[in-house]
């Protein structure tokens, strides 16, 4: 066969191949037999084999995994992917349509769309002229990992896209790859027998099949696929989510079909209850149902929080449950000193996992529950959340239990321990307790913190046990040398680490300040002070209320905030990370990348939009709202009857606008214009 007809027999080949594919795996519903589907994929592998440079990236033979990567490469999202705050009763959900009408100013009832919470990895594909050209994992929700290889291994994620006429150029297909119950079953066995661990559940078999770097493992695994999301729907034709899953069909991916519209959350219960009852006969394992806001304009209006839409909800199953019994407490001593009770159990598989300790959280709650050493415990596991106590099983106590006391000392320090007045935790105060200090160098180089490869959990506790290492700044005095000599480290590793922390001093902003650990402020509200901060030197000249104008800081983190850049200790830290070489990395608000970057509002008269939206609004496009006048208000918005405020604006010379201009400004750099 020459070239000519060898291109035209090849695209023959991927038109009939793609098509059967989707009609197996998509519609359930084949044309044609096994045999005869494989006959045409083998003349297709032989003809690419011929001809290697015909061979496309949407080839269908694509799918069986090509060569093996190095490692992952981070991608960042072009649109946050967000995750979800959840509901466990209907009084919850009763609670989530207030705060929408509360939100918008209305006193109507809502559309909604139900969907079955898939248990499985979130995860956004990439279509560029309707060619899939990226896979990636959410990550922490602004960046993931690329994992195009593995994800072009799955059957039912369409490689190319019929060419539709509303399709932007570029579409961002969000959903959740899972593995069907009967698949994980299998795999579990094969792996049973070959010695290797074996899957806990759905969740983590397709987290661990997506993140292996040999794409042909991956195309082994039994994975499949349900879209749930646009991420760019603005770009879309579509009006609301039911439209946005009818295009999603369109375009061959997998829409769940128990998905269902709403009118009123009297039918978005009725749902629920036909999920749950539904559960245990679907080939696939659901933990909830998310509850979407169906039009997209006011999803659009109600906006975000630091980590969720205001307008979904994850509406969870009931957790797993078991009894077992309690056979010891161990204290634990985190981060900020908290003196956290750890319950040992008698290990016991609950709901697919196997649980042998669970938190007990405080004294309070110990008290609360009367739980004693030596009881049976009712214990439960929700979703990913640590396994808790629920109570004793009080009935077939033997009168050998064992009350249960806290400590007076640290476990580790063996300073007394405190407990706040108004605080239910016990806390060691020592700042040099090493259980504290070991657990803040923890944090800073894990995956929560600057992710330094090679400086795990116990690396750390061995270099300061050895006394190499004592605070933060320390890890940048480690050398080679230092390394080396260590018990099960050497040259090669050593080197990889003086690497890795090396490379740690160029972060952003947003990860160094979670890195850092300090009270309350975590991951989201980093993210959220990345994009009002230019820098460390603006964050420390910050005052209270400075972070309390930025939406999702509230009290307990802006005083965190305010009494660590006054502590001398953390500031000395500051420096002398300075001058071993750190280098943070512009974030948005410095790059002008919002549009209301430096503004700050003041609203005063009523508005025909809530003050809620209104705030909501100006701070998504990183703008701040005060309460009060002062010389650093950049624009007054006065709606009917401003009262005093306005005429002190007046008097200072501020620039006043009303609802129309105000309404303008911010469509003018409305969500979609810029990331996140
Ligand atoms: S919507 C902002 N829809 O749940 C919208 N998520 O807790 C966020 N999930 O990371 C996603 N089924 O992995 C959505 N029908 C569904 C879902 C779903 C499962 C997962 C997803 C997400 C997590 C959020």
């Amino acid at each position: 066969m020459d070239r000519i007809e060898a291109e035209r027999r090849l695209g023959f080949l991927r038109t009939e191949i793609d098509l059967h594919a989707r009609r197996y795996y998509v519609l359930d519903d084949p044309l044609i037999s096994d045999g005869e589907y494989d006959a045409l994929f083998q003349e297709l592998l032989t003809l690419e084999r011929q001809f290697p440079d015909l061979v496309s990236d949407d080839s269908p033979s694509q799918r069986v995994g090509g060569a093996p990567l190095p490692e992952f490469v981070r991608i960042e999202h072009r649109s946050l992917m967000l995750s979800l705050e959840n509901a466990f009763q209907q009084a919850d959900m009763l609670d989530f349509e207030v705060r929408l009408r509360h939100f918008l100013h209305s006193e109507e009832s809502f559309v909604y769309v139900a969907e079955p919470k898939m248990d499985g990895l979130a995860v956004e594909l990439i279509y560029e002229d309707g060619i899939l050209v990226t896979g990636a994992t959410r990550g922490d929700g602004r960046i993931g990992e690329d994992i195009t290889a593995n994800i072009k291994t799955i059957p039912a994620i369409p490689l190319k896209l019929p060419a539709l006429t509303v399709m932007p150029p570029i579409l961002e297909i969000r959903g959740e790859v899972y593995m069907p119950i009967h698949g994980l079953r299998d795999l579990n066995a094969q792996r049973r027998e070959a010695g290797e661990t074996i899957f806990a559940n759905p969740r983590n078999a397709a987290a661990g099949s997506l993140r292996q770097l040999d794409p042909k493992i991956c195309a082994s695994r039994p994975l499949d696929f349900f879209c749930y999301a646009l991420g760019n729907p603005e770009q879309t034709n579509c009006r609301s989510q039911h439209e946005a899953l009818d295009l999603m069909r369109q375009l061959g991916f997998k829409v769940n079909p128990y998905i269902k519209l709403c009118r009123g959350i009297k039918e978005v219960a009725d749902n629920f209850a036909y999920l749950l009852e539904l559960r245990p006969r679907l080939p696939y394992d659901i933990d909830g149902m998310v509850v979407k806001v169906d039009s997209f304009d006011l999803q659009r209006r109600l906006g975000n929080k630091a980590r969720s839409p205001r307008w979904a909800i994850a509406w969870k199953f009931k957790a797993a449950q078991a009894t077992t019994r309690l056979l010891a407490i161990e204290f634990g001593v985190g981060r900020t000193g908290a003196i956290t009770p750890v319950a040992v159990l008698e290990p016991i598989n609950i709901g697919g996992a196997v649980v042998r300790r669970a938190t007990l959280h405080n004294e309070d709650e110990i008290r609360r529950k009367d739980v004693r050493i030596g009881d049976l415990v009712l214990v439960q596991r929700a979703g990913d959340v640590i396994p808790e106590i629920v109570k004793p099983i009080v009935d077939s106590r033997t009168g050998a239990e064992q009350i249960i006391r806290l400590p007076a000392v640290c476990p580790a320090c063996e300073e007394p321990l405190t407990r706040p007045v108004n605080e239910a935790v016990t806390r060691c105060l020592n700042p040099a307790c090493r259980a504290q200090r070991v657990r803040a160098l923890i944090h800073y180089t894990g995956k929560a913190g600057l992710d330094i490869d090679g400086l795990g959990k116990r690396a750390v506790q061995q270099l300061y046990d050895q006394g190499l290492l004592e605070d933060i700044p320390g890890i940048y005095a480690l050398t080679i040398a230092d390394l080396a000599p260590l018990d099960g480290w050497g040259q090669k590793s050593a080197e990889n680490v003086v690497r890795a922390i090396a490379a740690s001093l160029q972060t952003s902003l947003a990860k160094f300040l979670a890195a850092l650990g300090i009270r309350y402020i975590g991951e989201g509200i980093s993210q959220l002070l990345e994009r009002h901060f230019a820098d460390i030197e603006a964050l420390q000249a910050a005052s209270r209320d400075d972070f309390l104008a930025i939406d999702g800081i509230g009290e307990q983190a802006a005083g965190s905030l305010v009494r660590y850049f006054a502590s001398p200790t953390a500031l000395k830290m500051l420096a002398q990370l300075r001058e071993a070489g750190l280098q943070l990395t512009a974030p948005l608000a410095a790059a002008g990348g919002l549009p209301l970057a430096n503004a700050v509002f003041v609203f005063t008269g009523t508005l025909s939009i809530s003050r809620n939206e209104a705030k909501a609004r100006v701070k998504e496009l990183g703008g701040r709202v005060s309460s009060a006048i002062s010389k650093k208000v950049t624009h007054v918005l006065c709606g009917i009857k401003a009262g005093s405020k306005e005429k002190k604006a007046r008097e200072l010379g501020l620039k006043i606008i009303n609802e129309e201009e105000f309404m303008r400004l911010i469509a003018a750099g409305g969500p979609g214009s810029s990331k996140g």
